[in-house]
Formats: structure tokens, C-alpha cells, sequence
């Protein structure tokens, strides 16, 4: 098996892309569309889990010393972005648009450029490229 650091480089791209497409829409003033919008969160909400795993492992396999505490922020995210898809499915307004956009922006430059940059000697260390 041939791990490569950038399999999680693509993912983070692929994420930012979804956040951008949100921004897209309501730029536009399609976000009037609330069902695409759900749409999109959705996506995100998957493919945040999907990537998550993919870190995870990585943490088990290499046994990551910050693992526990990562893995911790990644949950907190997780309940954060249940929560809010709910609160969107219900109101679909542009307040509650916002604030997801924005947290989702936040948080994800945050969590890369802190988070996920701590791990990054690991992977190397492991032989990722
Ligand atoms: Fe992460």
C-alpha cells in the first residue's frame, strides 16, 4: 500500500470547492432555491465524514499522538453541521444561510491551517508524500 499526503491535499480542495459553490449560490441569489441549498450542505456534511476517516485512519495506523484531541475537534464538527442542517431544513431563511456559510469558511481554514497542519511531519515521517 502506497499512502499519499495529497489523497488528504484533494479532500481539503474538494471541501473549500463545496463551500465556494455555497457562496456561489447566494452571491447569485439563487439561494431562494432552498432545496439545492439543502443539497449542498448535505454534501459537504458526507463528504466531511468521509474525509474525517480518512484522517482518522491515518491517526490509528500511524498511532498519532494528538489523535484523541483531533479526533475530538472532529466530532464537535460533526454535531455542529447535524445541527445545523436541521436548523436549515427547517427555517430555510437567509439568516441562518449566513451563518452557516460563515462558520463553514471559519472553521475549515482554521482546522486545516492549525489542526491538520500538526500532523503533517507524521505522514512524512510515514513515507506519504
Ligand atoms: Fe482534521
Amino acid at each position: 500500500m502506497y499512502l499519499k499526503h495529497y489523497e488528504i491535499d484533494e479532500q481539503h480542495k474538494k471541501i473549500l470547492m463545496i463551500i465556494n459553490n455555497l457562496s456561489d449560490l447566494f452571491a447569485e441569489k439563487k439561494h431562494q432555491d432552498s432545496d439545492e441549498i439543502s443539497k449542498i450542505i448535505k454534501k459537504l456534511a458526507d463528504y466531511a465524514i468521509y474525509h474525517f476517516q480518512t484522517e482518522e485512519k491515518y491517526f490509528q495506523d500511524f498511532r498519532y499522538e494528538k489523535a484523541a484531541e483531533h479526533i475530538a475537534v472532529h466530532n464537535q464538527y460533526r454535531l455542529k453541521i447535524d445541527e445545523w442542517q436541521r436548523n436549515y431544513n427547517e427555517k430555510k431563511d437567509d439568516k441562518v444561510f449566513l451563518e452557516i456559510s460563515n462558520f463553514l469558511k471559519e472553521w475549515w481554514i482554521w482546522h486545516i491551517n492549525n489542526n491538520d497542519r500538526e500532523y503533517v511531519p507524521l505522514l512524512k515521517a510515514n513515507g506519504l508524500k
